[in-house]
């Protein structure tokens, strides 16, 4: 599998004091910042936008290299993906990470532009992102099962092959939530046809749960309560590492 990232998620931050609390986890030894971003309509819950993802940016070093240390990992749960990737471009996003949900149309927006989003393919949308100097993540929720994203993976054009691939182990909305082991086997499909993919999990990944995750194959790691709600945030994050690394 390729090397260990841990992406602490700033949902679980004092939101107060995001620019400093962002800085801080990178020097406690975090490799990238998971950065939520909710639309109400795609999840039930409400996060932040463009100003505030442009503010923490400035708290933070950009990264050197693709994948490198201060990567900000935009986790997009929003009903009208495409509308919003140069946005999140100018404001410093480097991983636009959406979800096939969305992209194929299945969310529940019933805006007209939501509307002519749903025509365009994820495929399409890869591309898009990967045309605008991002790299480009792939979503599913626990309901959505892998196979669906095997061709786009395989696509000959290494331009509509998405960087890396999000498996939920939580319905996505909310931070704290009890860790799904049941969507493991789809980690353990990919890591078996994609040795080389980058495979993200998120949702109550922590000290008691990093081993599963990390033994079905996953290699970047996103924690949010864990990490923030920790005594010793840098100790977790360490834990989560070498759990990851094994
Ligand atoms: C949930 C978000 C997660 C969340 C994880 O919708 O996508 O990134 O912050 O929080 P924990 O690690 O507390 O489950
Ligand atoms: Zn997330």
């Amino acid at each position: 599998a390729p090397k260990a990232i841990i992406a602490p998620s700033i949902l679980s931050a004092d939101f107060a004091d995001l620019g400093a609390a962002c800085s801080r986890t990178i020097s406690q030894g975090a490799d990238w910042l998971h950065v939520d971003i909710m639309d109400g309509h795609f999840v039930p819950n409400l996060t932040f936008g463009p100003p505030v993802v442009a503010k923490i940016r400035s708290h933070v070093d950009r990264p050197t290299e693709h994948h490198g240390k201060g990567t900000f990992d935009c986790h997009m749960m929003i009903a009208e993906p495409k509308k919003w990737v140069k946005e999140f471009k100018a404001v410093g996003c480097d991983l636009y990470c959406f979800h096939y949900e969305a992209a194929v149309g299945s969310s529940a927006a019933e805006s007209p532009e939501a509307k002519s989003d749903r025509t365009t393919s994820p495929r399409e949308l890869v591309r898009y992102v990967h045309e605008q100097g991002m790299l480009a993540g792939v979503a599913v929720k626990p309901a959505t099962p892998v196979d669906v994203l095997f061709e786009l993976i395989e696509s000959e054009d290494p331009a509509e092959r998405p960087d890396m691939v999000l498996v939920m182990t939580v319905e996505p909305g909310f931070g704290g939530q009890k860790f799904m082991a049941s969507e493991l086997p789809k980690v353990q499909e990919l890591r078996k046809r994609y040795p080389d993919l980058n495979i993200e999990v998120d949702g109550g990944l922590g000290p008691g749960t990093i081993d599963q995750a990390a033994d079905a194959g996953a290699n970047v790691i996103v924690a949010g309560s864990a990490v923030f709600g920790a005594k010793d945030p840098a100790e977790v994050i360490a834990l989560l590492r070498e759990a990851t690394a094994a």
